[in-house]
């Protein structure tokens, strides 16, 4: 794909956008670059505040940041009281559509009233300002209301993927010491029941610091309840002692609002931390003006909750805007591979908004599965969690978004809280590959390895030279490692762990990773955890994984294992391996599915065995060279 080929933005669209054309955006980054209080304190005030803030922000412990401090906010209070006065009380605030079929919509007032009543069970159960609740629940409605009843009472949530096993559910519990979880008998994938609440148990087991766990019934099977810890989540919020209301906290800007655990380069994931203020101005802004919300839309991103994409774009930038924000359950390809555009056809989805791998796994299927139904609603499209490559955005555009959806090719992290850098739909021309400018108040920049600015096209460090609302406060419990992880290389700039360049127009281009973090299907990994998944079993002496290019999965890998002397290579073994990265890491299968073995040599009196993930969709095309001896 040539740099220069430009895909203005449609004029149809332009002219009705927030931002309509690229001298807009100049002007507005430039006074937001150079105003950053001015900007925010502009854009804070279209949140509802109990109490305005001090201080737009202040920088002076680096890297701990402070924004709105002395404001008094509530993000439940945000997403939804605050539009049951006007017009949009009784709009859809979240439709849900379940894996099987089922579905469910709540309007604003309906979700409100959920939340209330949910609130009030984690009161009853003592959940209090500050305490953690950990969430692993499936893509139901009832893990936005958990988390939203959390934000309501001022408790922080943790939200657990659900396809998470037992040992890293066990893991992130015990880091982040909570009181309470909350999860359900089980899960629907592809069909199949996933025993979740077996697995919470399984964890449960290792964690004294939860006195209460709230079941959600979603699959219907008989699950063992433990007398006085466990509870139903039905049972609980129809109990008589139940209010529908519940006064919103009036928490501080910089109180914490959630801990969301992601993998780094080296050990166990972190808990990176987001606060309550910041956040949410920035969720709102940047869903705003990212997605252009007009009342009408109906928004869908695929993501998971259990990922930061879901965290901000399904529940808190759209509903902070009072939008129409759709859950979806299920996975692209089942029953069929027209699952996704079934779903924009049934709800008149406008906006859509999913993963490269996800683009590349429904494309391979043939074109005849979008071209079955209607898709004529859209009218934006957007990409996360990956590079996405030219043929792929290009197919996007043709056979998806007919060439009249402009695309946001977003890019941002766990880290960020929300999109740093993406085309504003209705004012930047996009070229297929490239996340193009920064947001406003964003002031992104590629540093070579001296910390200088790298030549226009010269990859480099990706870094992020001024702080942002969003910003991570820190790593739950370790501040040490926050500031040396992400401020370590560059003082006081804060440090990506990508690798991008900028072209002549002053477009960024994010390619990868420099550490040790991979992409599976748009899923964040360290290639450590693996590793160590592996090393803790009794046979393997040492583990090695890498990265390989994946043409569906944008990354797979390659796992290389050292076993213990006099161990010998079995089918029986190789299974026992599988089986231990499941259990440490996956409990569902991942979606890198199982670890194949390739082949193995011995090395000094141990036996060396390269593993790879499956690579059923893509074997000819990848080739693994004989193991160095
Ligand atoms: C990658 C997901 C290229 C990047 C929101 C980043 C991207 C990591 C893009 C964060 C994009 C995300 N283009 N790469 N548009 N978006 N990434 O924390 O490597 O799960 O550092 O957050 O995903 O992954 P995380």
């Amino acid at each position: 794909m040539s740099e220069t080929e430009l895909f203005p933005p449609p004029k149809a669209f332009s002219k009705r956008a927030h931002i309509k054309s690229r001298k807009e955006y100049e002007a507005i980054y430039r006074q937001s670059v150079k105003n950053p209080s001015k900007f925010w304190a502009e854009k804070a005030k279209q949140l509802h505040w109990f109490k305005k803030w001090k201080r737009v922000f202040r920088y002076t412990k680096k890297p701990f940041v402070k924004w709105f401090e002395g404001g008094k906010i509530n993000v439940s209070y945000n997403c939804l009281d605050r539009h049951l006065s006007t017009a949009r009380k009784n709009k859809a605030a979240l439709i849900w559509e379940g894996e099987p079929g089922d579905s469910k919509t709540y309007t604003y007032q309906e979700l409100h009233l959920e939340v209330c009543r949910f609130a009030n069970v984690l009161k009853k159960h003592r959940i209090k300002k500050g305490d953690r609740v950990c969430i692993y629940l499936p893509m139901i409605p009832q893990l936005a209301i958990a988390m939203l009843a959390c934000t309501r009472i001022g408790a922080i949530h943790s939200v657990v993927f659900g396809g998470f096993s037992a040992n890293s559910l066990r893991n992130r519990i015990q880091d982040s010491r909570a009181k309470m979880l909350i999860t359900s008998d089980g899960s629907f994938r592809k069909g199949k029941i996933i025993p979740l609440k077996k697995m919470a148990d399984e964890a449960l087991a290792e964690c004294p610091s939860v006195k209460t766990v709230i079941v959600c019934r979603r699959t219907g099977q008989k699950i063992p309840m433990k007398r006085k810890r466990d509870r139903w989540w039905d049972e609980e919020i129809k109990a008589e002692d139940i209010s529908d209301v519940c006064k919103p906290a009036e928490m501080d800007a910089e109180d914490p609002l959630f801990i969301l655990y992601t993998s780094g380069t080296t050990g166990k994931p972190k808990g990176i931390l987001h606060t309550t203020g910041g956040y949410l101005v920035y969720v709102y802004q940047t869903f705003k003006w990212i997605f252009d919300i007009q009342e009408e839309d109906t928004h869908w991103c695929t993501a998971d909750i259990g990922w930061v994409t879901g965290h901000s774009y399904i529940v808190y930038g759209p509903l902070a805007n009072g939008a129409t924000s759709l859950m979806f359950e299920g996975v692209p390809n089942y029953p069929k591979p027209d699952r996704f555009w079934e779903i924009v056809e049934k709800y008149k989805v406008t906006l859509f908004y999913t993963a490269p791998t996800a683009i590349r796994s429904i494309k391979q299927e043939g074109n005849q599965w979008p071209k079955r139904h209607d898709l004529s609603s859209l009218r934006l499209l957007g990409s996360v969690g990956e590079p996405i490559n030219p043929e792929a955005w290009l197919w996007y555009h043709k056979m998806i978004g007919n060439r009249k959806c402009p695309i946001v090719d977003t890019w941002w992290q766990t880290e960020t809280g929300g999109v740093l850098i993406t085309p504003l739909p209705g004012a930047i021309p996009t070229k297929p590959g490239s996340a193009t400018l920064p947001f406003p108040g964003i002031v992104p920049d590629v540093l070579d390895e001296k910390g200088r600015r790298a030549k226009i096209n010269e990859g480099g460090y990706l870094v992020i030279k001024k702080p942002w609302p969003a910003m991570a406060r820190t790593v739950w419990g370790n501040p040490k490692r926050f500031k040396e992880i992400y401020f370590g290389k560059f003082p006081g700039v804060y440090l990506t762990g990508d690798n991008a360049k900028i072209d002549k127009d002053g477009y960024f281009w994010v390619t990868g990773r420099t550490d040790d973090v991979i992409k599976i299907s748009g899923h964040r990994f360290g290639t450590a955890e693996v590793e160590s998944a592996l090393t803790a079993h009794p046979a393997v002496a040492e583990a090695a994984a890498v990265p390989i290019p994946h043409p569906i999965k944008g990354q797979g890998l390659y796992v290389f294992v050292t076993l213990d002397k006099g161990i010998k290579q079995t089918p029986h073994l190789k299974k026992a391996l599988f089986r231990q990265v499941a259990k440490e890491i996956w409990g569902i299968p991942p979606p890198w599915r199982i670890l194949r073995w390739l082949h193995y040599c011995s090395s000094r009196g141990s036996f060396k065995i390269a593993v790879s993930v499956d690579i059923k969709d893509s074997g000819e095309n990848l080739k693994i060279e004989p193991l160095p001896a």
